[in-house]
Formats: structure tokens, sequence, C-alpha cells
């Protein structure tokens, strides 16, 4: 098979074959995508996220030393000695697991101090805490919202909140485009019981900010309730770090605010911030939360320290914007097109699928791990290269990744 006739979608669904049959159609395709050197999926990291990173050649086993430019610890609090030794107290005082569901048993005293943190941090009365910001997305949407109600979603969203809207009624606006969210309240106007309008406080292939201090006087005008997902924006933007609603002043008056654990704070999980009557009614009707065994007591140690590290050691935060400032200075001097990024994520916007496969086997050639992004993440005509920067990326770092970048985009013309 050429794999370069295709796209992930054409593997989706094939009418005349059981999965099976699928499956090995698709892994003709993956063989023939390794083999051109566009297997991009799976490196194999054998140190861990950091601004380099050993990483194995899918095509030739070597180990190569690599800029890593592709993770969201944008803080770099995987590694830090806080968020490190605080989850090897919790494993030791705790165990190796929470044991349980969190109201069977699960829940700790420890989990109780992080959800109360995550609370202060977003301005809330109480969280709740998932394993996954996937987990907490959906299962959060599904127990909310049913074919009484309408979730209207900016079409940017991530797939998390896609599928927690499965047994609901869904309407979609233009990215970011508050005339659109205007005529989907209109049209919802009356006909729904409870109307959330859901979008990503950072957007996180775009790396551009939601417009949050319009949808929310919009949304509540038509009496429509917000949800914000945070994912990229915690530790990130806002004065102190605390997301898209301090960045905006909000900071109280967005109805839901949701985020991961596993991005800016460096651990893994999810977790909802809202008033104390939502918080209690998940407990018992979000089965993501009911049926589902607690954080690890390590991740809940890990995220005490790192929300105490965001508080106390705002240099970090400081360091990253010095590096997004330096970054999108240079990268716009090259000549690339970023779209609206205004954030650590930036999209290097090619328009051409597979030119963006064969520019990312060269940068990682070069030793720069970036990942490519095409269809059907994003439209064939916005393909492009996906980077994000690092608070412990150096000047160094930067400068190499920037002269990669331009040898890179010369020779493939899109420069
Ligand atoms: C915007 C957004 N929301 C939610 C998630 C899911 O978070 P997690 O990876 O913690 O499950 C992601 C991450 O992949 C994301 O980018």
């Amino acid at each position: 098979m050429d794999s370069t006739k295709y796209s992930l979608a054409d593997f989706m669904d094939i009418p005349d074959l059981d999965i099976m049959g699928r499956a090995e159609l698709f892994a003709q395709y993956a063989e023939d995508s390794r083999q051109r050197g566009h297997a991009h999926f799976r490196r194999i990291s054998l140190t861990g996220s950091g601004p380099t990173m050993q990483v194995v050649d899918p095509l030739t086993g070597k180990v190569n030393e690599m800029i890593y430019m592709a993770s969201n610890d944008y803080l770099n609090l995987t590694k830090h000695p806080r968020t490190i030794a605080a989850g090897r107290a919790a494993l030791e005082k705790y165990g190796s697991g929470a044991g349980s569901v969190p109201l069977l048993g699960g829940t700790t005293d420890l989990h109780i101090e992080l959800e109360q943190k995550v609370a202060k941090f977003k301005g809330c009365e109480d969280a709740i805490l998932y394993t996954s910001g996937f987990g907490s997305n959906c299962g959060t949407l599904l127990a909310m919202l049913t074919d009484k109600d309408i979730a209207i979603l900016d079409l940017l969203v991530h797939a998390s909140i896609i599928d927690g809207c499965k047994n609901t009624n869904v309407r979609h606006f233009r990215h970011n485009d508050m005339q659109s969210l205007e005529r989907a309240l209109t049209k919802a106007k009356d006909k729904y019981r409870t109307k959330l309008v859901v979008v990503d406080g950072v957007y996180s292939m775009d790396g551009d900010i939601a417009k949050l201090d319009e949808i929310v006087q919009l949304a509540h005008s038509y009496g429509a309730y917000v949800m914000v997902d945070e994912a990229h924006a915690s530790g990130v933007i806002g004065p102190n770090g605390r997301g898209t609603p301090e960045h905006f002043g909000l900071e109280g008056q967005v109805d839901i605010v949701a985020g991961t654990f596993s991005k800016g704070l460096g651990v893994v999980g999810g977790f909802i911030a809202t008033n104390k009557d939502l918080v209690q009614l998940l407990h018992f009707y979000s089965r993501a939360y009911m049926f589902s065994t607690a954080p690890t007591p390590q991740a809940v140690g890990s995220l005490i320290a790192a929300l105490d590290v965001i508080e106390t050691e705002p240099e970090l935060r400081k360091q990253l914007w010095d590096n997004i400032i330096y970054f999108r200075e240079n990268i716009l001097k090259l000549g690339y097109n970023i779209g609206n990024a205004e954030t650590a994520i930036f999209p290097l916007i090619i328009a051409d699928g597979l030119k963006v496969r064969d520019m990312c086997r060269h940068c990682h050639e070069l030793g720069l791990y970036i990942n490519p992004v095409q269809y059907p993440a994003v439209p064939e005509r916005l393909s492009r290269l996906r980077i994000s920067l690092m608070s412990a990326h150096t000047r160094e770092h930067l400068d190499k990744a920037l002269e990669i970048l331009e040898h890179v985009g010369r020779e493939f013309d899109v420069i």
C-alpha cells in the first residue's frame, strides 16, 4: 500500500471489513508509513519529558539526543525536585494505589487537600478529581447533559468534550467568533433545559486564547452556563498562572472550570472546579468518577507540590514567557505562518499533509522532536507542525531549533 495516498480518516470505518480486517489493512498503511520515515507517533523516549530527550529512531533503532519541543510539561514540573519529593513521600505513606473508588474508601486526606487547593487555585467553591483530563471532561458532560439540554461548542474544542456530548444536543459555533456564538444562543433560546457553552481556555492545536470575557457575558445574557477547559492554560496564563479566568479577571464568574493535571502541572489526572452543590452531584452521578479508582497517592502528592511551586516560583512562568516572546519574534522573522498563536503552543501552518510529514522527518533527523498535525485532526488546508515550549529550554535550544526550522523550511519551500 502507498500510505501517502491515504490519511488516518480512511481507516476510521471501512464498510465491508470487520474489526480484524480493518486492523489488518491499517497495519499495511502503518508499515508503509514507517518505511517512508513518516512514523512520527509513539516514538520511544528513554529519559522522559525535558528540554532534551533521548529518543529511539523508529526506523534505525539508534538512540538520538533531541531537543524536545512537543511536550505539554510547560513548567518542567515533571522533574521538579519538590514534585518528585512530595510524590515519593505520598507513595511511602499511602502506598502505590488508592485501593478503591473515591466513594468507597479511595479518598485519603491527601485527596481532600488537593481538592481544596484546586478549588482555591481556580477561584471556585469546590473541586472534584479524576484520573485523567479526558475522563473529567467526558465524564462530567455525560453526567450533566441529556437530550433535553444543549451543548454549544466552539468548533475547535478538545475531543474529550465532543465525546462527552454524545447524549445531548450539540450546536457548534465558529472558532472564537462571537457573532456565530450569538446566533447559536439565539437558536437555542427557550428550547432547552440546560444550555452550556463549552470552550477551551487555550486551544491545543492553535495556541490562541478563548475570548472568555465576551463569551461569559454573552452566554449569561442568554441564560446559558459556561464551561472552560483549562488544559493548556493552567500554570501558563494569568498573572499568577491560574489560567484563563484569571487572565481576564473573571475568577469566580465562570460556572464550570475544567482542567488537566497532566500538562502545566506535570503529573496526570483531571479536575472540575465549580460550586459545592454541583461537585456533590458529580460525586454521585458522574460514572467516570464513581466507578473508577481514585488517583494514585503519588500523583496527588506531586500535584499538591506542583500547585505550591506555581504559587511560589513565578520565575518558572517568567522563563517560559521569555522563551515564548523570543521564539515568536524569530519564527515570525523566518516567515512561518503561526495563525493566532499567543501562548506556548506554536502551529507552523504548512497546508500540505505530505509536506508536513516529510518536514517532520527532516527535523527529526536534524535533532528536533516536534509533531505533525494533519487531517483528520485539522482540515488538510491547515496541516501543520506543532511546537510547544518549556521554561527549561535555553536560548541555545531555541536558537538551534530555529536554525533547523529555517533550513527545513527553505528546503521545502514554505518560507
Ligand atoms: C484541551 C485538552 N483537554 C483535555 C485533554 C485531556 O487531558 P489528559 O491528557 O490529562 O487526559 C487534553 C489533552 O490531551 C487537551 O489538550
